[in-house]
């Protein structure tokens, strides 16, 4: 069989591409290796910026969004028990929507269903070949039979773990990577949220913040060591970090039955080209953030539309928007890297750092930093323009 776009991964990035070039008419196939199920149980991101709407709504895939997303004016961020309502409609005049990744991912998938696009699950031992020659293809194993796609393009959308950039080789691809001594411990909890917008709460003990997924089910998150194990941390043990962490006075951190757990560790990483010959990488496949500034599923979400315009311009015999991808997909990345670097240092405790002194001199210096950021309309400003998201198109 053939296609024109090999698309490799069904996370919020292929699926997103796929419904993006169904709409102009380009044929595409999904392969994704795990189940169906598997895919539609993962919980992630939950924060969209106001770009990601837009480009859902412009593509008429924001039904369920509208009836279920939570809008939202701006965060309050919280140091030394008082919070500060940092408000993105006064600021920049744009609003961030909350709506689970896991909402999206199972709203585009069926709608890809209800088109009868091809979507391949368990497809096993996915291999792009021959992507530096004029047809590539992609081989794979479905149900124990080899099988073979080919194609025009590929687009690695397989996220961090998959198989496209690895498949680069060592002398066409460089990755710049930073880990770093946090985790986060995400739960979900069938309560109310306690809160109007998010909070994101420095704390000594280290960061927590209070998201929500719908009116009755909260979101919340404590950094935690990134090697910790999840069975040390018990439902109880998890309330009182939280009350710990989040508390003000005059305010009551409502605990409910938790349904979730998982722990999370942080990293950021960008390649140096997301391209490598008539095959292009996407999403958490090009680049990694730590999940402070809530970008992940957006950068993912910006890549593909950037990435959609180029393929339908080449189509249409300009092919500048695919030759200026890899270049303009990346200077947007750096802006989102800088970011989410600048809010997880500002708002997370470096409890691995073994000098007293120095953990205090850094904890005041972010309270300084924090009281800065939260008493100078210039500072409020840059967050909120970064928070609520640079535009998705150069
Ligand atoms: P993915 O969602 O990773 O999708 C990749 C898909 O490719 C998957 O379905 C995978 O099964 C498939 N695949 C992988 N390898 C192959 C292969 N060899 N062959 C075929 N298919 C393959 N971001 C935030 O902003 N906030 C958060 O709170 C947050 N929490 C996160 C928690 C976790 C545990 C993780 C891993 C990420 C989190 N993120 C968060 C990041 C955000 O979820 C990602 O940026 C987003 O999922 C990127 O979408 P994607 O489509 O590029 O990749
Ligand atoms: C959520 C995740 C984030 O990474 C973030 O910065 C804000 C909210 C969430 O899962 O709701």
């Amino acid at each position: 069989p053939s296609t024109s776009v090999a698309i490799i991964g069904a996370g919020p990035a292929g699926l997103m591409l796929g419904h993006l070039l169904a709409q102009a008419g380009v044929p595409f196939t999904i392969l994704e290796a795990q189940t169906r199920e598997h895919v539609l149980g993962r919980i992630r991101a939950g924060v969209l910026e106001q770009g990601s709407v837009d480009l859902l709504a412009e593509h008429g895939l924001d039904a369920d969004l509208r009836a279920r997303g939570l809008t939202h004016r701006g965060i309050h961020l919280q140091f030394e028990r008082e919070r500060h309502h940092v408000d993105f409609v006064d600021l920049v005049g744009r609003t961030v929507t909350v709506y689970g990744q896991q909402a999206l991912v199972a709203h585009l998938l069926a709608e890809h269903e209800r088109l009868g696009s091809n979507v391949v699950f368990e497809a096993h031992d996915v291999q792009p070949v021959g992507v530096t020659g004029s047809r590539p293809t992609v081989v794979f194993t479905k149900d124990g039979a080899p099988e073979q796609l080919e194609c025009d393009f590929v687009v690695g959308t397989d996220g961090y773990h998959g198989v496209c950039r690895r498949s680069i080789p060592a002398d066409g691809i460089v990755g710049y990577e930073r880990a770093y001594p946090f985790g986060w411990l995400g739960i979900l909890a069938d309560v109310p949220p306690s809160t109007d917008d998010l909070v994101y709460a420095l704390h000594r003990d280290g960061f927590a913040m209070h998201s929500m997924r719908s009116p009755e089910v909260s979101r919340l998150y404590v950094q935690v060591a990134p090697g910790e194990s999840i069975d040390d941390w018990s439902d109880a043990r998890i309330w009182d970090a939280l009350q710990t962490r989040l508390g003000v006075d005059g305010w009551t951190l409502e605990e409910g039955r938790i349904t979730e757990k998982s722990i999370t560790p942080m990293r950021s990483f960008v390649v140096s080209t997301m391209q490598h010959g008539r095959m292009f990488l996407a999403g958490d496949a090009g680049h990694i953030v730590p999940p402070t500034g809530a970008k992940g599923l957006n950068s993912a979400l910006a890549d593909v539309a950037l990435l959609a315009r180029a393929i339908l311009e080449h189509r249409g015999g300009d092919h500048t928007g695919l030759e200026r991808y890899s270049a303009r997909a990346l200077a947007r990345q750096w802006k989102v890297q800088h970011f989410s670097q600048w809010m997880t240092e500002m708002l997370h405790v470096h409890q691995e750092v073994p000098d007293a002194s120095a953990r205090a001199f850094r904890y005041r210096s972010q309270v300084g930093q924090l009281e800065y950021v939260t008493g100078s309309q210039a500072a409020r400003q840059s967050l909120a323009e970064q928070y609520a998201g640079l535009p998705f198109t150069p």
